[in-house]
């Protein structure tokens, strides 16, 4: 079903389609956090996940994107962004070394419903300040995931994110021009779910509405810029990024992250949120 400025509402057997689609993303992300290590290429991690779509049946939400655009299609399966790179790093020759602070984003399909996750994690020996970056990333993820309610508003997601980030100690960016998505019979569909916003604003939360959200912060500037590969996105002025993602729904009782291989259980319980998963 579709309704109102282009948005898909989803019917549950899609919905269980789309969980599907989520525990193959949330298998590649283990799978290729248990493979990160000092030496290892970030073409290898890539490996790792079009092995395990391979074993599982799904495709590649990110292989060839842009293609239809006329753009330069996307090379890998996985975004690998290291450090600087705040998103969309082409995995490559590339090894990572001990102090590297990675994001690894990923999309799959099954059956045509889409899943989309990012994680971030330091190799070997991370920095503090670096450490404590992914933390507000992830905190500011899940503060706009609780945000989000039958009912309630798009801009409630978005200013919980942002208010989480400036809640935090110390000064973090956060990345301009990029934004969460809505998500389902493709990968980026409307809404845009943006990372800074006013509560009580916005496209009103539906039920089968199916939303990426996707922090993107870093310890410098809000501003990135786009290398000549077309497509890694660096920060302005070098400092380092993190970034964290789930696509998420609500349902009459509470949250799915879809993502999750626990469907967010654990952590809404953890946050006092209702956890609100379809039946199988
Ligand atoms: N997963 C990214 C997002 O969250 C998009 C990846 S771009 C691609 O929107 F080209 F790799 F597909
Ligand atoms: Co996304």
């Amino acid at each position: 079903m579709i309704r109102g400025r282009g948005v898909e509402l989803k019917n549950r057997e899609q919905l269980r389609l789309m969980r599907q689609a989520g525990l193959v993303v949330a298998e590649v992300h283990a799978a290729v956090l248990a493979a990160a290590a000092p030496g290892v290429t970030t073409g290898e991690l890539d490996q790792v996940a079009r092995d395990v779509l391979a074993r599982r049946g799904a495709g590649s939400s990110f292989l060839n994107y842009g293609a239809e655009w006329g753009q330069t299609p996307y090379p890998g399966v996985t975004c690998i962004s290291v450090n600087e790179e705040v998103v969309h790093g082409i995995p490559g020759s590339r090894r990572l070394e001990s102090g590297d602070l990675v994001s690894v984003d990923f999309g799959a399909y099954v059956d045509g419903w889409h899943g989309d996750a990012a994680i971030t994690f330091g190799v070997g020996e991370l920095a503090e300040a670096d450490a404590l970056l992914s933390e507000v990333t992830r905190d500011a993820l899940w503060a706009g995931i609780g945000a989000a309610r039958l009912n309630g508003r798009l801009g409630d997601i978005s200013h919980a994110i942002e208010a989480s980030v400036r809640a935090a100690p110390g000064r973090y960016g956060i990345l301009a021009d990029y934004t969460g998505h809505g998500i389902g019979s493709a990968m980026h569909q409307p809404p845009d779910v943006p990372n800074t916003g006013r509560a009580g604003r916005g496209l009103r939360l539906a039920e089968g509405l199916v939303l990426a959200v996707e922090p993107m912060v870093t310890r410098g500037s809000s501003i990135g810029v786009t290398l000549d590969d077309d497509w890694t996105v660096v920060t302005s002025d070098g400092s380092r990024a993190a970034h964290w993602e789930h696509t998420i729904t609500m349902t009459r009782g509470g949250l799915w992250v879809l993502t999750s291989a626990d469907g967010g259980e654990a952590e809404l319980a953890a946050r006092g949120l209702p956890f609100g998963p379809l039946a199988d």
